[in-house]
C-alpha cells in the first residue's frame, strides 16, 4: 500500500443514518485465510480454498509464498466475485530463498508467522513493511526463533526491516509464551513443522487456536493438553516436526472481527435489525458477542453450523439500549481486535464502561488505546485513558456530536470503528484516510452504503 504518501489519503465523512435493515455476508476470516495459504504452500499437491479473504494483508502472504516457490492462483467461480484459490505447495523443508525482500505491507500476522516458517529453512529472507508495521515489536518472535537456531539482523528495537537466516536442522524448544499472542504461538509452531523432534508451546492464557486446528487438518501430529500451571490451567501444545502435510479443501468461515462493525452498528442505530450471515464463532474469537450481550445487546444465533472445521452462525442483531459494564480483562484475548468498536458501543451506552488489562492494544497497527481515546474525544465522547485501558462515560443513546478529521494512523480498525460512530452522530464523523480498510475488509464501505438509511 502507498499509504505513507499523505497526498494520496482518502478522507471520508461517515454520515448519520436511519435504521439499518436487511442482511449481509461478511468476508472470510483473516487469520484463517493467512494460515490456509501458508499451509497449502507447504503441502505437496493441490489445496483448494473458497471464501478466502482477498484483503491486502492476505495478498501479501500469497505473494510471499509465491516468492518462496509455491503456486498460488485465483480462479473466478462466478460473476458475484466468488473465487476458488488453488495452491500447489513445495513440501515442508523445501521453501526457496526469495529473490527479493518480502513486502509485508501493513500485516503483522504475515510477518510474524512467515518469520516462523523461514526460521527453520536453510534460506535467508528479508522482510519490510509500511510505516505502521515498521513500528511494531518483532522481538517477541525473534526470541524463541533464536533459541531454535535462527539468526536475525533487525532494525533498532527489534523492528522491521529485518533479515532472518534460517537454521537447518533447527533445535526443538519448550517455550512458555510471555505475552498472550496467537502470532507468537503460531510462529513457534510453524517453525516446529521443519524441526526434528517435538516443539512445545506453553500457553498460560488461551488465544485463537486456528493454527492448531488447521495444522491438524493438514495432517501434522499436534496435540493439546490442559495442565495445572503456576497461574491456573495452561494449554500445552506439542507439534512433531519434519511433518508431511496433505493438501486440503478449505471453506473459510466469515470473519467475526469484520462482523463486529456491523454488530455494533445494528445495536447502536435506533430501529435497526440486521442479519449478518456466516460469522465465525470459534470460542477463542467470540468475546465481543459475550460482552455486548452482557451490556444488554440483542444478538441471536441463527442456523449454527460448522464451516471449515470452525463453528459458524448467522447473527440476528437488533437495536438495543446498551448499559456500561466493567469488562473482565480475562476476555481480552478472545476479542483483542474488537476493542476499538467496543469503545464506540460504550460511548453510546448508558453509564460507564471500564476496560483494563489491554496493554497489547498499544502495539497493534496503531496504539489503539490512545488513538481511540483521541478519536472519541474529538467526536464529543467522554473518555479517560489509563495505562492499560479506557474508561468511557456513555451518552445513553444520544448521538455523539461528530466532527473530525480523525487520525487513523494507518489502522483499518480505527477507520471502521469511527465510521460506525459517524452513523450515530449529529454532524457525521470524518475519517482522515479510508485506504487502510482494504487491508482486512475491502468491501466494508460498499456493504455499509448498501444498507443505506431505511
Ligand atoms: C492474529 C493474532 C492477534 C490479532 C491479529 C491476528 C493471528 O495478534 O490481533 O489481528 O492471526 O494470529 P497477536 O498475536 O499479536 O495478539
Amino acid at each position: 500500500m502507498s499509504s505513507a504518501d499523505p497526498a494520496a489519503m482518502q478522507p471520508r465523512r461517515f454520515l448519520p443514518t436511519g435504521a439499518l435493515k436487511g442482511e449481509l455476508r461478511v468476508p472470510g476470516d483473516k487469520s484463517i485465510s493467512h494460515r490456509s495459504i501458508m499451509l497449502g504452500a507447504l503441502a505437496v499437491g493441490e489445496t483448494r480454498v473458497t471464501g478466502l479473504l482477498e484483503g491486502e494483508d492476505v495478498l501479501a502472504t500469497a505473494a510471499a509464498m509465491r516468492a518462496m516457490g509455491a503456486s498460488v492462483l485465483r480462479q473466478a467461480q462466478d460473476d458475484r466475485g466468488n473465487a476458488e484459490w488453488r495452491i500447489h505447495g513445495v513440501g515442508v523443508g523445501a521453501l526457496l530463498q526469495p529473490q527479493a525482500p518480502l513486502d509485508m505491507g501493513n500485516s503483522g500476522t504475515s510477518t510474524r508467522l512467515l518469520m516462523g516458517l523461514v526460521a527453520t529453512h536453510a534460506i535467508e529472507t528479508r522482510f519490510f513493511g509500511d510505516a505502521s508495521l515498521s513500528k511494531r515489536p518483532m522481538g517477541r518472535v525473534i526470541e524463541p526463533l533464536s533459541q531454535m537456531g535462527a539468526a536475525f539482523e533487525a532494525s533498532e528495537g527489534g523492528k522491521l526491516p529485518l533479515t532472518v537466516r534460517g537454521a537447518n536442522p533447527a533445535v526443538p524448544i519448550e517455550y512458555r509464551l510471555p505475552v498472550a499472542s496467537a502470532q507468537v504461538k503460531s510462529a513457534v509452531l510453524l517453525a516446529g513443522l521443519n524441526t526434528p523432534g517435538i516443539t512445545t508451546v506453553f500457553e498460560p492464557v488461551p488465544t485463537r487456536d486456528h493454527s492448531e486446528r488447521m495444522l491438524r487438518g493438514f495432517g501434522a501430529e499436534l496435540d493439546v493438553e490442559e495442565l495445572d500451571g503456576a497461574t491456573g490451567l495452561e494449554r500445552v501444545i506439542r507439534i512433531r516436526g519434519e511433518a508431511e502435510l496433505r493438501p486440503q479443501m478449505i471453506d473459510v468461515p466469515g470473519d467475526p472481527s469484520s462482523a463486529a462493525f456491523f454488530i455494533v452498528a445494528a445495536l447502536v442505530v435506533p430501529g435497526s435489525e440486521l442479519l449478518i450471515r456466516n460469522v465465525g464463532l470459534n470460542p477463542t474469537r467470540a468475546g465481543l458477542v459475550q460482552v455486548l450481550r452482557a451490556m444488554g445487546g440483542d444478538i441471536a444465533e441463527v442456523n449454527p453450523r460448522e464451516v471449515g472445521g470452525e463453528p459458524v452462525a448467522d447473527l440476528l442483531v437488533r437495536h438495543s439500549m446498551l448499559k456500561g459494564i466493567d469488562v473482565d480483562p480475562a476476555v481480552a484475548p478472545s476479542m483483542i481486535d474488537e476493542f476499538p468498536v467496543l469503545f464506540v458501543a460504550a460511548a453510546l451506552a448508558q453509564g460507564t464502561t471500564v476496560t483494563r488489562g489491554l496493554d497489547e492494544l498499544r502495539v497493534k497497527e496503531s496504539d489503539r488505546l490512545s488513538a481511540m481515546a483521541a478519536a472519541l474525544t474529538t467526536v464529543g465522547a467522554r473518555v479517560r485513558e489509563t495505562e492499560d485501558g479506557l474508561t468511557i462515560e456513555g451518552t445513553g443513546g444520544e448521538p455523539l456530536n461528530g466532527g473530525g478529521p480523525i487520525a487513523t494512523h494507518l489502522d483499518h480498525r480505527i477507520a471502521m470503528s469511527m465510521a460506525v460512530a459517524g452513523l450515530v452522530s449529529r454532524d457525521g464523523v470524518e475519517v482522515d484516510d479510508t485506504r487502510p480498510i482494504a487491508t482486512s475488509f475491502p468491501v466494508f464501505e460498499a456493504l455499509l452504503d448498501g444498507l443505506g438509511s431505511a
